[in-house]
């Protein structure tokens, strides 16, 4: 007899049919046995009588998290005993037949919760057991989803999906590299992306004219609620376009993929409402704004765009950087200034960012495709020639032969998923994240290498780790 999953049970009314799955609850009333399955299509409860003797011997042995398949005949409940809160309510499983599959120990907490109620740590640390909850599953199925709309969206609109290397020279996003040393090629590392912010420009020059990636992102960076040191983006960029058009773009797909997915949820305002950055941070002291009308209605979304982002800032050391990267380009009222390397900080770019309910879901701009333009926000940025030439010297090089007009954005997956599924964070949204300290505590890393890989790779470490942690 061939398994079949728990929802499928209420076709199968009469006849008897083969589960698996995991002992979620077992209510033991002597006579009566009774034990709710689950699986990963949901959960149903079965009826151990005694008069299935062997069958009532083995489920008195059995505890939670254990693992079984079970012959059983589908009945329906009487009318008395439905339960209409549960999708299986109305049916149940007369037991004919239990076969362990695996014993479990006791779980070191309850996976039958919500979670909220259990240490943090203890979660991460046996996460495959955290996962198991309904509501993990549900927050990384619902991620599934999200994924798969914007990929088929994607795809429909003529995109197409080119992985980049995640082995690569550094790409500048603002926050720190990781490192991985060449063993070929001792003293010289790679840089895991920040994003695939040049790769996809690249793409571009190379007359893809519409890319997208769902894309692994690594940043080291402090970590908050809505940080990782790894993510993903939706990242996308395309030719011949103005800001206006990715925008336009960009909030159809949002307005879809929420209609699809959360009907539940309601949009505030459609056309998302517009501020330039200096209108947002006069009138809400933020570039993120929260524009919801009710805080209290966890199913309002109010997405804002912000425009007009200034190209440059000031760093604490008062050095001039790029405030989104340095790939953007300028607002064309301002581009007299920005030639002239006047006035630096109210030059704008033609950058944007998407906001919902206070927290920047995804940046964007239209970029920079001349060289002398790319070489001007270098020399603004105080970056030498030979600096230029050794760090960007193949962007610089590529607009030289016949680099297309282009512009993207890039939505990250992980604060999309947190703010639709009205989760605090986007831990709850991550199958296996770190921890604040960067700690991913279920496989303990980071960890110590052996000398042996240290010698391989002609490294010498200065600093040992604290403890062993
Ligand atoms: P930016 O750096 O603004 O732009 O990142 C875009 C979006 O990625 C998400 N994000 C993060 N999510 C979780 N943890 C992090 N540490 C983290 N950092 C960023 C956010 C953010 O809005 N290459 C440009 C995009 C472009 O210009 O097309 C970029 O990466 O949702």
């Amino acid at each position: 007899m061939n398994r079949i999953l728990i929802q499928e049970t209420p076709q199968h009314i009469g006849e008897t049919v083969k589960l698996c799955g995991w002992v979620d609850v077992r209510r033991d009333h002597g006579k009566l046995i009774f034990i709710d399955l689950r699986d990963m299509s949901g959960k149903v409860q079965m009826i151990i009588l005694p008069n299935h003797a062997e069958a009532h011997q083995v489920a008195q042995t059995l505890r939670c998290e254990w693992v079984i398949e079970v012959t059983g005949q589908v009945n329906t409940r009487p009318e008395k005993l439905v339960n209409k809160e549960q999708p299986n309510g109305a049916i149940e499983i007369e037991v004919l037949s239990i076969n362990i599959l695996n014993e479990a120990e006791t779980p070191p907490f309850d996976v039958t919760s919500d979670g909220k109620e259990i240490n943090e740590e203890v979660r991460l640390k046996y996460r495959y057991l955290d996962l198991r909850r309904e509501r993990m599953q549900r927050n990384l199925r619902m991620r599934d989803k999200v994924i798969t709309f914007f990929r088929e969206y994607m795809h429909g609109e003529n995109f197409v999906e080119i992985e980049t290397p995640l082995l690569m020279k550094g790409t500048p996003e603002g926050s720190r590299e990781y490192l991985v040393p060449s063993r070929l090629e001792k003293g010289r590392f790679y840089a895991l992306p920040q994003s695939p912010q040049q790769y996809k420009q690249l793409c571009m020059v190379a007359g893809f004219e519409r890319y997208f990636q769902i894309a692994r992102c690594m940043r080291d960076e402090d970590l908050r609620g809505d940080r990782q040191p790894e993510f993903t983006q939706l990242d996308y960029e395309m030719s011949f376009v103005t800001q206006e058009d990715v925008l336009r773009f960009t909030e159809k797909m949002f307005v879809e993929m929420v209609q699809k997915l959360f009907p539940e949820k309601h949009i505030s305002q459609v056309p998302f409402p517009r501020l330039t950055y200096k209108e947002s941070m006069e009138k809400y002291g933020s570039d993120k704004p929260d524009l919801r009308q009710d805080k209290n209605n966890p199913n309002e979304l109010a997405f804002a765009w912000i425009v007009d982002f200034p190209m440059f800032e000031k760093t604490d050391d008062g050095t001039i950087q790029a405030a989104h990267h340095p790939f953007c380009s300028i607002k064309e009222e301002d581009v007299e200034k920005f030639m002239q390397g006047e006035d630096l900080f109210n030059i704008r770019a033609n950058s944007y960012d998407l906001v919902l309910n206070g927290y920047e879901l995804s940046s964007g701009s239209i970029r920079i495709h001349k060289r002398e333009i790319q070489k001007q926000v270098f020399k603004l940025l105080d970056i030498s020639e030979e600096e230029q030439k050794e760090k960007f010297g193949h962007m610089l090089e590529a607009f030289t032969y016949g680099a297309p007009p282009h512009g993207g954005f890039a939505p990250g997956i992980d604060r999309i998923v947190m703010l639709l599924m009205g989760e605090p964070n986007i831990r709850e949204v991550i199958a296996f994240p770190k921890t604040g300290e960067g700690r991913e505590l279920m496989t303990k890393s980071p960890s110590k290498v052996s000398p042996k890989q240290l010698i391989e790779l002609g490294l010498r470490v200065v600093t040992e780790p604290k403890t062993d942690k």
